[in-house]
């Protein structure tokens, strides 16, 4: 069997077999589930001082070759084009956008420079999966050098309409380089079809079934909608409880309800709206004063990029507020945590939450909807109350669907969750699992190295 050859923007250091957070290195590990392989990417270092080197490092599964990146990369294409524009833009927040030229040079120089570095560990029947929108233009650039192997791409964002993907000068560029590619590859259907739309709309190519033609080049373009392993989630839940910091966090509650949310500390999360709802709910609500608590867990992330700088700030002030103006000695409405949780001791936390409350603006799939389904008692289990704009909504129907924009339909939806009678909860918690189930992570990988077998 050929081996598999997986690209991102950061290869994270984590240690075989135990658990990790974010859905891109969840992704890689699943990729080498059932394929040997190498793992290729940034090692999340800055180094200015002399020639870039590829460190490769064995593992029992599959290698990890890593290279840093200089100061003047790490800033044009890391934290310019790929997190000031291209991530915003992903995330329909044009308002945000930043654009430069010499941003956009250094995408392009980044993207050639791992090509360059890639090359040489490459054999000819590789497969090379490429992951994330860090790298839309790096099949292009191994494609120049003269490489045949079968490539794929997935997109963990969400991809936008033509007409906002237009914001973005090199938006031709993009889907040009994107068709570099045998297999694109989606979060959900809508992704897929923003695409396809630019296809027929912006470059007269044409599209049969899921198969599209543009600028010469004809590729597979599909919905792959990333998704979890529940039963183990279920099981790591399930021993969670029995450990000392499940115990300290349902003691702490003293009987009080509570609502949980987790992610990277984002703009794209809509952490200030969720906040700003749950003031309304203890505003409009009163009873849940003193009986109910939020727990925001938030690490920071991407600090050297201006707007998630801006949002940190946000957050501490309105977390400050509603805490100072509702607290009690006994009781505070919120704790919020800029800090990471291994995944095992989230599970134990989202089962004894009675709410999961993701509510995005804009999000490719969002795991922890699923991650909080699939960790409850499935005989007194929790309500995920989940933003329409996540992808994981176009799977999750048992969920109580909010829009993230609207405060007082998120408080309404708090409150349905916070009351829903025992029947409804199960009844809403098995047709998720239900989901979940048919389209597990192993579906996920099978599907796309078939496609990309088949391309
Ligand atoms: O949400 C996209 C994503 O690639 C996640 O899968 C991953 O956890 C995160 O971004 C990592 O971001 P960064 O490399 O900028 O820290």
């Amino acid at each position: 069997m050929s081996r598999l050859v997986v690209v991102s923007n950061r290869v994270a250091p984590v240690e075989e077999g135990k658990a990790s957070a974010g859905g891109l290195s969840v992704a890689v590990e699943e990729a080498f589930a059932k394929t040997e392989g190498l793992w290729f990417g940034w090692n999340g270092k800055i180094e200015n001082n002399g020639p870039i080197r590829v460190t490769v490092e064995e593992g029992k599964r599959f290698a990890r070759a890593t290279m840093p990146l200089s100061r003047k990369d790490y800033n044009d294409f890391y934290v310019g084009y790929a997190n000031s524009t291209l991530w915003p833009l992903l995330h329909y927040r044009l308002n945000v956008m930043q654009y430069s030229r010499a941003h956009a040079e250094g995408y392009r120089r980044v993207n050639e420079l791992y090509a360059n570095h890639l090359a040489p560990l490459l054999r000819p029947d590789d497969l090379i999966w490429v992951h994330d929108y860090h790298l839309f233009v790096l099949g292009r650039e191994l494609k120049r050098m003269g490489l045949e192997n079968r490539m794929g791409f997935f997109l963990h964002t969400p991809f936008p309409p033509p007409d906002m993907l237009r914001a973005c000068s090199e938006h031709e560029e993009i889907v040009r380089a994107l068709f570099d590619y045998d297999v694109i590859g989606f979060q959900t259907e809508n992704d897929a079809r923003n695409l396809l739309e630019y296809v027929r709309r912006l470059s007269g190519g044409t599209v049969r079934g899921n198969r599209a033609t543009a600028f010469g080049k004809t590729a597979r373009v599909q919905a792959f909608p990333i998704s979890i392993r529940p039963d183990e989630m279920a099981e790591a839940a399930e021993k969670a409880m029995r450990s000392n910091r499940a115990r300290q966090l349902v003691r702490s509650l003293g009987g009080k309800q509570l609502i949980i949310g987790v992610e990277r500390l984002d703009y794209s999360k809509g952490l200030d709206k969720r906040f700003a709802s749950y003031e309304r709910l203890l505003t409009n609500y009163p009873e849940n004063r003193g009986s109910v608590t939020l727990m925001q867990i938030a690490p920071p992330s991407r600090g050297d990029v201006q707007s998630y700088r801006e949002i940190r700030q946000v957050l501490e002030g309105m977390a400050g507020h509603i805490n100072g103006q509702f607290a009690e000695f006994d009781w505070v409405p919120i704790r919020y945590l800029n800090k990471s949780y291994r995944r095992d001791v989230l599970a134990g936390f989202f089962r004894i939450a009675q709410v999961g409350y993701v509510t995005p603006l804009r999000d490719g799939m969002n795991l922890v909807a699923k991650e909080y389904v699939a960790s409850q008692d499935p005989v007194d289990p929790g309500v995920l109350v989940l933003s329409e704009f996540a992808g994981a909504a176009a799977e999750l129907d048992g969920a109580v669907i909010v829009n993230p924009f609207d405060e007082e339909g998120m408080m309404e939806g708090l409150q349905t969750a916070l009351r829903m009678p025992l029947g409804d909860r199960i009844e809403r918690y098995q047709s998720m699992m239900a989901v979940l189930r048919k389209n597990d992570l192993q579906n996920w990988r099978r599907r796309f190295l078939e496609a990309l077998r088949g391309a």
